[in-house]
């Protein structure tokens, strides 16, 4: 194990998309360090594959759970369950997501891309804020992209529904993951739950193909000059579980160093707005939501002073 890959023994981590791409070598990773391991994905042939191979890594056996995570119905049936019967959730990694070719909805009647990388991120956030909490410290670490940079939200066609571009949807959403990591972190602020988003780089995986966004051939040439998942999870295993970052909030991150990201991202107001349409449309009670993050135990005062906000 090197330096800065924290000893994950005895600690709980919950990865979306867990069994593919980079979700899949993330939890791999994890698994390596000695942590428990929960993958979400749709598809039970695919999570048992993931389970089998995560297995081989020599780590202990995860346990897969089916959920769509663009379903919000979904999300809240797999959030009551996993906060009734696990005592503590030390790390969430919101890492599933998607590229869709047409413009499609969610079961909730939302445009796809919105859903799956954004609200899917926000709302699971939220809702596993009680298990969060019990953790002695806890990190939520968010999957986003570089992609992120060159646009700015739309608060007008924020379900894309003017012009339908998949690229455009999928780069509004991932500067919706940034936007919402700085938030959030804000909100978190002196609690003992830090919130951090990152570029994996330009990954060897399904992402293209998935959901028809390119053909495949198109796409099997592109990422002829792609980073394998592997190195592609590196830097969202080195969020989850160094000690270097234990205390760092509300920053972004690629090959495991902080970076900075697009001016818009910085964006308070449109930050909060953000927010306040998201609780809106996943129905959550705001003041609920402050009142269980305002519970978590105190951070030292020293992880508190590393805190400088995400400008
Ligand atoms: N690949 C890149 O170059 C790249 C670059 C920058 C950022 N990213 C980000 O990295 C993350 C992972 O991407 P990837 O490239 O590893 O993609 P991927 O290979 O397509 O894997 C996506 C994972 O998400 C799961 N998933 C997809 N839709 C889901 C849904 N509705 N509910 C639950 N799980 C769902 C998939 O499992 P099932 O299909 O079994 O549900 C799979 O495990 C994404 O957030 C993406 O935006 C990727």
């Amino acid at each position: 194990m090197r330096e800065n890959e924290g000893n994950m023994v005895n600690k709980l981590c919950l990865v979306t998309g867990g069994t593919a791409g980079i979700g899949l070598s993330t939890a791999k990773m994890l698994a390596e360090r000695g942590a428990d391991l929960i993958l979400l994905g749709r598809n039970e042939e695919r999570g048992q594959a993931a389970v089998a191979y995560v297995k081989h890594s020599g780590g202990k056996t995860p346990e897969f759970l089916p959920v769509d995570l663009s379903d919000q119905s979904a999300i809240r049936a797999f959030a009551a369950r996993f906060n009734s019967t696990h005592p503590r959730l030390d790390v969430l990694v919101n890492n599933a997501g998607g590229m869709f070719g047409r413009r499609q909805l969610s079961a909730n009647g939302i445009e796809m891309t919105f859903a799956l990388n954004h609200l899917a991120y926000f709302l699971l956030s939220h809702l596993l804020m009680p298990s969060l909490r019990s953790a002695q410290r806890a990190r939520i670490v968010n999957v986003a992209s570089d992609a992120h940079f060159g646009v700015n939200l739309d608060f007008e066609n924020l379900q894309n529904e003017r012009r339908y571009s998949g690229w455009l949807a999928y780069k509004r959403s991932k500067l919706c993951n940034l936007l919402f990591t700085y938030e959030l972190s804000r909100r978190l602020e002196g609690t003992s739950i830090t919130a951090n988003a990152l570029h994996p780089g330009f990954v060897n995986s399904e992402i293209g193909v998935r959901n028809s966004w390119t053909a495949g051939f198109v796409w099997s040439l592109v990422t002829l000059f792609a980073v394998s998942p592997e190195r592609g999870a590196e830097t969202s295993a080195y969020l989850a579980s160094s000690s270097e970052v234990q205390s760092v909030s509300g920053k972004y991150f690629a090959k495991s160093r902080m970076k900075p990201s697009s001016r818009a991202s910085y964006d308070h107001v449109s930050a909060k707005k953000l927010w306040d349409v998201s609780a809106s449309l996943t129905q959550l009670d705001e003041t609920a939501l402050l009142a269980s993050a305002s519970h978590s135990c105190m951070i030292s005062s020293q992880a508190a002073t590393s805190r400088s906000g995400s400008t």
